[in-house]
């Protein structure tokens, strides 16, 4: 598994500096809506609230959420040259071991536990930084454990491949409690979660037609935790 992991960190790395081929999500207004669309909430879920984003990326929601009084800290395991805001503390460290003591009123993971080395160890690391009565976002890709086979085959690129079912437990496993799940089809089409022929010929033309393929049966899964 370290093995898979190394080679995803060095595609994720490249693909970051490849950013013109994507459409990552990279304003504050972007944040907005995808919160809005795939969480039903809005930015007042940070308000004043101390918040840890783990696999924060160059371009994770925590680069946009406004300096108010809440601690604010990002971890990844990689470091990017071109991260945009210096409004949180920055920590480069993987999610399943953090150097950290604090424990947030929000920790945010967001399309990390499919990248990541030990997802389970990385969700009890959350549990075990969200304070009591703490709140965990949960954005990961999941598909049909029945299409498994087909995702492993044109899929390389993430360690891990979850169904839903298979969250829910890990979560649960990790002693958050699940109060809230949404599913929609996957993609960065914020406004309209649902299959775009634009999209899709955009990723077959930049990508390649595995990705094409992999970006029409997976699914974006939302969830919103507590710590009891
Ligand atoms: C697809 S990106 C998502 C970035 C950001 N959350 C966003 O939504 O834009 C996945 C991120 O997870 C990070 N990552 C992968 N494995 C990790 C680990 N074990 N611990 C911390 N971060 C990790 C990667 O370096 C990468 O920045």
């Amino acid at each position: 598994m370290l093995v898979k992991w190394k080679a995803a960190q060095e595609q994720e790395q490249e693909a970051w500096e490849d950013i013109g081929t994507g459409t990552p999500i990279d304003s504050p207004q972007e944040w907005r809506d995808f919160l809005g669309k795939r969480f039903c909430i809005d930015f007042g879920v940070f308000h004043a609230k101390s918040v840890l984003e783990i696999g924060c990326g160059p371009l994770g929601i925590i680069h946009f959420i406004e300096p108010d009084h809440g601690l604010r800290v990002g971890v990844d395991s990689l470091l990017f040259t071109y991260e945009k805001h210096d409004n949180f503390h920055r920590i480069r460290a993987i999610g399943e071991f953090l150097p950290l003591r604090g424990e947030f009123e929000v920790v945010v993971c967001f399309n990390v536990l499919d990248h990541c080395l030990l997802p389970r160890m990385l969700l009890r690391e959350a549990a075990l930084h969200a304070r009591t009565g703490g709140v965990l976002l949960l954005w990961v890709h999941t598909t049909r454990k029945a299409v498994r086979f087909l995702v492993k085959r044109i899929d390389r690129y993430h360690p891990h491949h979850f169904s839903m079912e298979e969250v829910r437990h890990m979560v649960s496993e990790a002693g958050f409690g699940i109060r809230a799940l949404w599913a929609s089809p996957a993609g960065y089409e914020i406004n309209e979660p649902s299959f775009n022929l634009r999209e899709f010929i955009r990723i077959l033309r930049t990508k390649s037609i595995k990705t094409a393929i992999y970006s029409l049966i997976k699914t974006d899964t939302c969830l919103v935790c507590m710590k009891p």
